[in-house]
This record gives structure tokens, sequence and C-alpha cells, in this order.
């Protein structure tokens, strides 16, 4: 069996709350949070919807690869991942080695009102967002089902609370 790091990885779609659980899970344990999306958009000194737009979808999901590959070696340490990420089976492997993968989730209504809360996301500019985002789950619930070693529902919980059920749900393991 190949060995596991330390790490908490955070998969799950967007708006399931991974970015802000990340900063309380980095707040409680003291450990440091690495953001794939913050290395990608750091590293072209662009926003992430600006990637999307200026140099589109493929170049971003190259970057976030990237980004994941430079995470190799990361010891104890909270990394956000971007909604997309589960969509490589390779960005999955380098992430299971550095630790245990919580994927975020919630109901699709909690989604809908998590997500339209603010600016859209780049690929969400579509005709219509709202069926963007249920085709989107359906091809992607299975691939952050396979790549979790657990999987919490946030729709209820505060993020000190999501935090709390993940550090608990990784003792267990
Ligand atoms: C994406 C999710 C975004 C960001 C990019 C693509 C996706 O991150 O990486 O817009 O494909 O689901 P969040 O999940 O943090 O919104």
């Amino acid at each position: 069996m190949t060995a596991r790091g330390s790490a908490i990885v955070l998969i799950g779609f967007m708006g399931t709350g991974k970015s802000s659980v990340g900063k309380a899970l980095a707040r409680q344990t003291g450990l440091p949070c690495l953001d794939t999306d913050e290395m990608v958009s750091t590293r072209f000194g662009l926003s992430v919807t600006e990637i999307f737009t200026r140099l589109g979808e493929e170049e971003f999901r190259n970057a976030e690869t990237e980004a994941v590959r430079q995470l190799a070696g990361t010891g104890s340490a909270i990394i956000v991942t971007g909604g997309g990420i589960v969509l490589r089976p390779d960005n999955v492997r380098m992430l299971r080695s550095l630790g245990r993968l919580v994927s975020l989730e919630a109901d699709v209504e909690t989604l809908f009102s998590r997500i339209f809360r603010r600016a859209t996301r780049p690929l969400l500019r579509t005709a219509n967002p709202h069926a963007t985002v249920v085709e989107l789950l359906r091809l992607r619930d299975p691939l952050y089902r396979a790549a979790a070693d657990l999987r919490v529902d946030t729709s209820t919980l505060t993020h000190d609370e999501v935090a709390n059920a993940i550090l608990s749900g990784i003792e267990k393991l």
C-alpha cells in the first residue's frame, strides 16, 4: 500500500464551503492552509475568472494540476481544492498521497443559494446556470464519492461545526 501523508484535503463542488471550512480548520488546528485556486491565481497574477476568460479552461486545468504537483511533500496542512480537481485522476492520485480526502457536500437548494449569492463563477456563465449546476453535479458527484475518505454534509452546519465533524471523522478512519 502507498504511504499517505498527514494533510487534510478538502474536495467538493462549488458552494460546499471548502475555503471557509479550510480557514476554520486552520484556525482550530494551527496548521497552514493552502489553496490550489490561490496558487493558480498567484502564478498568473490573475483571478480564476480572468484565467478562464483570457486563457481558457484547459490552461486553468493544466496550472491546477501543476499546483497539485507542487504540493508534493507538504506535511501536516489543510489543502483546499477547486471544485473541478477530481476531473483528472492524476490530481486525485497525487492528493491521496498527501493525506485524507474529505468531500464536502450539500443539498442542491443549499448549493444554489450559496453559489448565486456572489458573482457568478466562470463555469456558470451559461444561459441557464441552475441547469448547469445540476448537470455538473450529476457528472461530478460519483468522482467526489470515489475519491473521498470521508464525506460531510454541510447543508445545516456552521463552518466550525463542519471542521469539528472532519476532525472527529478523520480520527475514526
Ligand atoms: C471550478 C471551481 C472553482 C474554480 C474554478 C473551476 C469547478 O473553485 O476552481 O472556477 O470546475 O468547479 P471553487 O470550487 O472553490 O468555487
